[in-house]
């Protein structure tokens, strides 16, 4: 194979670029020895909306069996996917990894039916990408957020581009491009894996969506390797990131076309009616009842809408992580969830 190796070195964010909303005494001892997004590394994984994830559906709603994805296990597959992708052209591996540890921090219970839900609710457009900055730099430690650097908050935020999804932005770094594809190989290649896995295998949907799979790859891991290596080459041919042309990128639109009605599939009202609910509850206790929810954990949504006679109805509230985080803010109700406020 033709060496590529570093082949976008020029294209790797200098890491004395980097910059912080504030000076940070409590950290200045990190600043001195590692580089500023390894630090962004180290406060992403301390924190509560990391561990969060864990409990965040990817695609499917069952927890029983635990081979299906949640937003953790998904989020250090973008990690492993655009880590390997950074290391292999030359750009940087940190920046890569800080972003894409974080850019689900904002994801809702129930995925995107989740948002869509709540912006219904509430009449304004929730989206999980600006709660992910939002959750960095306004809920976590009390308020006083992570203090992350701007290059992966942007990362973070960019990472989703709605209708120019997949589609190369010349506005951040390329390692923040790295990740938006990266996020989209991964997801559409696990939520296929899972479809399998949740549907089964003799599901007419699933059969016209698994053709497709095998022409990527035998098995996941082959899947991967063909992917990496596509987008690999043609960024190094291009000169720039870039998947766009390789055969590898029009069976992953195929695949994702498949993965439609999938998706509408799993949108059960059952679902939508627990966001409602706990929307109800979050209303009683919480003065920002929208983000008490983005806050909630699908658990803590179980929890809640599990049947429960009204006078216990607090002491459930009361152990979910999203009653934690919010006890812990001095003014909840005056934080936007619409503004990523970035301007800095
Ligand atoms: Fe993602």
């Amino acid at each position: 194979m033709l060496d590529i190796r570093g082949c976008l070195k020029d294209l790797r964010y200098d890491e004395n670029s980097a910059r912080r909303r504030y000076q940070d005494s409590e950290d200045a001892w990190q600043h001195r020895l590692r580089s500023p997004f390894a630090v962004d590394i180290g406060a992403i994984t301390a924190s509560k909306a990391w561990r969060r994830l864990q409990g965040k559906t990817q695609l499917f709603f069952t927890i029983s069996n635990r081979h299906v994805r949640n937003r953790l296990t998904h989020s250090l597959e973008v990690v492993e996917f655009a880590v390997a992708v950074c290391d292999i052209l030359g750009l940087n591996s940190d920046l890569a990894r800080a972003i894409a540890l974080m850019h689900d921090f904002g994801h809702l219970p129930g995925g995107h039916l989740g948002e869509r839900v709540l912006s219904k609710l509430c009449e304004q457009e929730i989206k999980h990408e600006v709660l992910s900055v939002v959750i960095a730099q306004h809920i976590e430690r009390g308020g006083k957020g992570l203090n992350l650097t701007y290059d992966t908050l942007m990362g973070a935020l960019k990472h989703s581009r709605s209708i120019n999804e997949l589609v190369l932005s010349p506005a951040v770094s390329a390692e923040a491009n790295v990740v938006m594809f990266a996020d989209k190989i991964c997801y559409i290649l696990s939520d296929a894996n899972d479809a399998v896995r949740c549907i089964g295998e003799n599901d007419e949907k699933v059969i016209s969506l698994m053709k497709v799979i095998k022409e990527i790859g035998s098995n996941q891991r082959d899947c991967w390797r063909r992917m990496i290596t596509a987008f690999c080459l043609e960024s190094a041919e291009v000169g720039n990131i870039s998947f766009s042309k390789a055969p590898e990128r029009k069976l992953l639109d195929e695949a994702r076309k498949c993965m439609n009605p999938i998706y509408k599939l799993i949108d059960l009202p059952f679902e939508e009616s627990k966001i409602k609910y706990v929307y109800q509850i979050a209303q009683q206790f919480s003065d920002n009842p929208v983000l008490a929810v983005a806050l909630m954990t699908g658990t803590d949504v179980d929890n809640l809408t599990a049947s429960v006679p009204q006078k216990w109805l607090r002491q459930r509230w009361e152990e979910t992580a999203a009653f934690e985080t919010l006890s812990k803010l001095p003014n909840p109700g005056s934080i936007s969830l619409t503004d990523p406020d970035l301007d800095w």
